[in-house]
């Protein structure tokens, strides 16, 4: 009987499907992040692991749980956590949830965008402060998303999917910074592609950040790219927290560099940069932009099916080791 080790409790969808095909399906018992030696502890023996983006899963990992590992299937469409050359090395699938939570983050990025330009959640704290006295002429003005140009930095599914958002449900001009350029995306959308990061920073009214974490890409917006922005434009990021340099979004924020940010994601989760929490104009959420219902159980599901695949002796079908 296959054994498969899942390190936290997720929806239950994905872990039934590992039951009805019989397998042995340990759910770590504690609502945590497990310590790493609990990690290799824990993964003994496992044919199969269902890890979180909160697990780093490198070679010690894999060792930890022995030569009958055949797969660890990521419940995220990020996949930074693993260390994908060490898979490759011992011959182990790794995969990953794509597609079923595009929708709910491009949805979420536009609830940060909203929020922030239009100050919904900054009026919240007013209203419950007490501070609400009668209507005002000029209390908690924003800013328009309308006619308004949206840089997506990052043109992969959720990134199109946000420029999609933006430009059929509230007009806004598209243009877009990839390592690709999208003839057919630019078509549909009327957009323009940008040649370089700092071209689509100079021109954005809202820049919305949509790559993944790599090398490369760490502080991708830092201090200086901040100053390319224009001080009326807001910055959202719902990919990974280390493509922004905290700090320098910290005092660009302060020092109305720009207008405003809206993030799902931090350097150094959960802890947050020094005076980032202080801070009026950036609106924040605890890495929930996948956080729905239906989303979580589709991704529960597609991790259970990475899974069951691969102990069927095939090729998952998001497998990332190539
Ligand atoms: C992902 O799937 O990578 C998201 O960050 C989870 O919400």
């Amino acid at each position: 009987m296959f054994k498969v080790f899942v390190t936290r409790q997720i929806p239950e969808e994905g872990i039934n499907m590992l039951k009805v095909k019989g397998y042995e399906v340990v759910v770590f018992p504690e609502d945590r992040v497990m310590t790493r030696d609990e990690l290799k502890e824990n993964v003994k023996g496992a044919d199969a692991v269902l890890s979180l983006l909160t697990d780093k899963i490198d070679a010690e990992i894999l060792d930890a749980a022995g030569a009958q590992l055949k797969i660890v299937a990521n419940y995220a469409v990020g996949f930074d956590n693993l260390k994908l050359d060490d898979f490759k090395s011992k011959n182990i699938y790794a995969s990953n949830t794509p597609d079923v939570l595009t929708n709910t983050v491009a949805e979420h990025t536009f609830g940060l965008i909203l929020s922030v330009a239009q100050r919904i959640t900054e009026g919240d704290r007013f209203t419950r402060a007490g501070k609400y006295h009668g209507w005002e002429p000029m209390m908690l003005l924003g800013n328009d998303l309308f006619k308004k140009t949206l840089g997506i930095l990052g043109l992969g599914r959720i990134g199109s999917r946000v420029a999609h958002h933006g430009a059929k449900g509230f007009d806004m001009d598209i243009i877009y910074y990839d390592v690709r350029r999208n003839e057919e995306f630019e078509k549909e959308y009327n957009a323009r592609f940008m040649a370089t990061p700092e071209e689509l920073l100079k021109e954005a009214d809202f820049v919305s950040v949509h790559v993944p974490l790599l090398p490369t890409t760490k502080h991708l917006i830092n201090a200086e790219r901040l100053k390319m922005m224009k001080p009326s434009a807001y910055i959202v990021n719902t990919s990974r927290g280390p493509v922004i340099d905290e700090a320098a979004l910290v005092d660009a924020l302060k020092n109305k560099v720009i207008k405003g940010a809206g993030l799902d994601v931090y350097e150094n989760e959960p802890n947050l940069a020094p005076g980032l929490s202080e801070l009026e104009n950036v609106v924040l959420t605890p890495h929930t932009a996948s956080a729905t219902e239906e989303t979580r159980a589709a991704m529960s599901e597609v991790a259970a099916k990475n899974i069951i695949t691969a102990l069927e002796g095939q090729v998952p079908p998001n497998n990332l080791v190539k």
